[in-house]
């Protein structure tokens, strides 16, 4: 791709203060590469509820329909908790997913030299870690119907659904085994087969999509015992693959392998449109608005949208070895603080990285 089109949708909280800092590494990013990238803003969450009473605009969609690539900071804060539930700002990021049709999420978990003893887990265990969670978006319990409060006799009562086609189990499990082939060769599916109906749909889909993989190993795993192993023995994963509900619980857990939530970043694709970038975290309600986020994340999403969308890796690369060079130098924002480490606001932490992305370039 010679430039590319952003959609930048900020959001809320601490969305706006990563986000910011994005926008300036990509910038950086065209001066330092002489690259074309053109941003347009758009409202999403609770951002968008003040100002047009949705979470989602229709103009916010069609920016996202019209673009190569969207990065979104995060959604929600208690200020929107009491709305019903398709006026939360949560929905309109559950609609942009399902509207774009973004049924793949990436969540790699690596851990950076230097950030082990931010991890609450054995250095030992951190050796080796390099995984990723490939989780169903689009699917499951968040969007299955009924979903609904009801009045049965003198009692509310509310139900939500959890619904899988046989399609779209196995749309997720093939992206599943195709990393899995592109990487170590071992596939983990995560499921609750032991209880659910879909989770046995899921895992004889596996079984059956596995002989036509006989180079990758396949092993499946219960979501209570994957959620242990998880900390036991971090690095005997290569690829998980799991649903929707069952992935978000499992990526905010592998998070704190590496050291901080604001370390984990993600890529949402499609079959053919535009990919979602994000970092898993959400708007951290309890320190907006200090300037104390940790902007990694949101920079390695960053570094996956140049790679992913754009294919350029050069440009991926050297972000990844700028923010491996500003944490080997031991600059750390609050959430990685490991005593003897200078804490850095989240605009200090971005600028450390424009100067050791210079630097990278500097040096070829
Ligand atoms: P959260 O991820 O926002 O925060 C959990 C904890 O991690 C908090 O203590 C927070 O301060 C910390 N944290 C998160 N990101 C950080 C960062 N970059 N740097 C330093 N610390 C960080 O989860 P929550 O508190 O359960 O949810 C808050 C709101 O965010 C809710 O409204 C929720 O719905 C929303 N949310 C949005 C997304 C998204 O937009 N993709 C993801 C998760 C949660
Ligand atoms: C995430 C978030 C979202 C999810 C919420 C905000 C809808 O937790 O991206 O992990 O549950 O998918
Ligand atoms: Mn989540």
């Amino acid at each position: 791709m010679g430039s590319m089109r952003v959609a930048v949708l900020p959001g809320d909280g601490i969305g706006p203060e990563i986000t910011r800092e994005a926008v300036n590494l990509l910038e950086e990013i065209v001066r330092l590469f002489q690259r074309n990238i053109e941003i347009q803003y758009g409202q999403i969450g609770g951002a968008a509820i003040d100002e047009e009473g949705i979470p989602l605009p229709n103009a916010t969609l069609q920016l996202c329909r019209t673009s190569d690539a969207v990065l979104l900071g995060a959604v929600g804060g208690p200020k929107w908790d009491e709305q019903p539930g398709h006026l939360r700002p949560e929905a309109g990021l559950l609609a942009l997913r399902k509207e774009l049709g973004l049924y793949a999420n990436l969540r790699p978990i690596t851990v950076f030299a230097g950030l082990e003893g931010a991890s609450p887990l054995r250095g030992e265990l951190l050796q080796d870690v390099d995984m990723v969670i490939v989780r169903e978006l689009t699917g499951g319990l968040y969007f299955g119907t009924p979903k609904e409060r009801r009045q049965s006799g003198q009692e509310w009562e509310a139900v939500d659904t959890l619904h899988y086609t046989e399609a779209e189990i196995e749309r997720i499990l093939r992206l599943g085994f195709e990393m899995a082939r592109q990487r170590r060769r071992h596939l983990t599916s995560v499921d609750k087969a032991n209880v659910l109906e879909t989770s046995r749909l899921w895992r004889e889909t596996a079984e059956r999509l596995a002989l036509e993989y006989p180079d990758v190993t396949l092993n499946h795993l219960l979501v209570d015992n994957a959620a242990m192993q998880l900390i036991k023995c971090p690095s005997r994963f290569d690829v998980i693959v799991t649903e929707n509900m069952f992935g978000d619980i499992l990526s905010d857990e592998a998070a704190m392998i590496t050291g901080s939530i604001g370390m984990l970043p993600s890529a949402s694709l499609s079959e053919t449109g535009p990919g979602l970038y994000e970092p898993i975290h959400g708007s951290a309600p309890d320190i907006a608005g200090q300037n104390k986020a940790n902007p990694l994340a949101m920079f390695l999403s960053v570094a996956m949208m140049l790679r992913q969308t754009a294919g350029w890796a050069r440009e991926a690369d050297a972000i990844q070895s700028a923010i491996e060079s500003v944490l080997a130098e031991g600059w750390r924002t609050d959430d990685l603080g490991e005593p003897g480490t200078a804490r850095l606001t989240t605009s200090e932490m971005g600028a450390k990285v424009r100067e050791a992305l210079a630097q990278c370039v500097k040096r070829g």
